[in-house]
């Protein structure tokens, strides 16, 4: 079965580079008309100009595809209004947003300075918010939509000196895990991807020759996926180097301990087993855990 993009129109953002601009090229290859978002800074967000995105647009214009370039700031919320506004009037409609824009500002958490930590949230949390809410209300009146946020590995499982960054992008997951759920009855399906990929982001972090492994063209295919009129709704994809994994917040089992004075100790004598893997599930919304506790206490009741 071919993934195909036909009569489609997508967003993709911070793409006139990196892995945003794979995106776009993968997009357009396959029939989207693709609307090619970039501010144009440096990796700290620093600077701009919609040139990176136009090259983008030259490209996949002289493949024979169709897109048009924006270089809205993912962080405006009128330019981003206005972006979607450039994608309805050439196209009439906006079926798949990639919210891919992206910057670092990375240093020990002593070190940090509030300053990038809020703009290290901003541009890719309210980046990421102000793009599906200007997509939302058109996703819902077509009854159809796909929304992949970029998350991270660094959010999902810690990296030094990321602490911003760790923080945005699990954000980006807590918001796909809301989204997906709200926007299933509209045929939204909302889904994350993590990705690993050299790029300017990871210049220096890595030896020539992983770095090498990690082209990124290899993290589209999750994308795609994602992106699909068959995508899964609520998936938080890894992707690098070819190989593909799927990352869960899941729930253990726990134990009951009941509420009394002891409580406290009797519970960190018990946190290996609280903690145990051993058939924890992947709730399927939030009310799960209450549910889960809940049942605990009547059964222990005897209800
Ligand atoms: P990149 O720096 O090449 O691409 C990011 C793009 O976003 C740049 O073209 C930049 O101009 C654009 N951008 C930055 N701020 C913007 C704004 N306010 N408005 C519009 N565009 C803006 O880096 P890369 O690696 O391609 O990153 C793409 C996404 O993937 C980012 O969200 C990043 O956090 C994420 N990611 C990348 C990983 C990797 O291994 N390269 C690992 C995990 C996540």
């Amino acid at each position: 079965m071919s993934i195909e993009f036909k009569g489609r129109v997508a967003i993709v953002t911070g793409a006139g580079g990196g892995l945003g601009k794979q995106h776009a090229l993968a997009l357009a290859a396959r029939g989207a008309k693709v609307v090619v978002n970039d501010l144009g800074g440096d990796v700290h967000g620093v600077g701009g100009s919609v040139s990176a995105a136009q090259a983008v647009v030259d490209e996949i214009r002289a493949a024979g595809g169709e897109a048009i370039a924006n270089g809205a700031s993912v962080t405006d919320f009128e330019a981003v209004q206005n972006m979607v506004k450039q994608a309805m009037e050439a196209w009439g409609r906006v079926d798949i947003l990639v919210n891919n824009a992206g910057i670092l500002r990375d240093k020990s958490f002593a070190k940090m300075e509030l300053a990038d930590f809020k703009l290290v949230m901003d541009v890719h949390v309210m980046g990421a918010v102000h793009c599906t809410k200007a997509v939302w209300p058109i996703m819902q009146a077509q009854n159809y939509g796909r929304v992949v946020m970029t998350t991270s590995s660094s959010g999902l499982y810690g990296n030094f000196g990321q602490a911003n960054y760790g923080a945005a992008k699990m954000a980006l997951a807590g918001l796909m895990q809301t989204l997906s759920i709200e926007g299933e009855k509209h045929n939204i399906r909302v889904n994350a991807l993590a990705p690993t990929a050299a790029t300017r982001m990871t210049e220096g972090l890595m030896p020539e020759q992983v770095l090498k492994a990690l082209e990124p063209s290899a993290v589209v295919p999750a994308m795609l996926v994602m992106a699909s009129e068959d995508a899964p709704n609520r998936t938080i994809l890894c992707a690098g180097a070819g190989g593909f994994e799927a990352a869960q917040i899941t729930l253990t089992q726990g134990v009951y301990l009941g509420v009394g004075p002891d409580t406290p100790e009797r519970l960190a004598a018990a946190l290996a087993q609280v903690t145990d893997l051993t058939s924890a599930l992947v709730p399927k919304a939030g009310s799960e855990q209450g549910a889960l506790e809940v049942g605990k206490a009547m059964k222990a009741h005897g209800a």
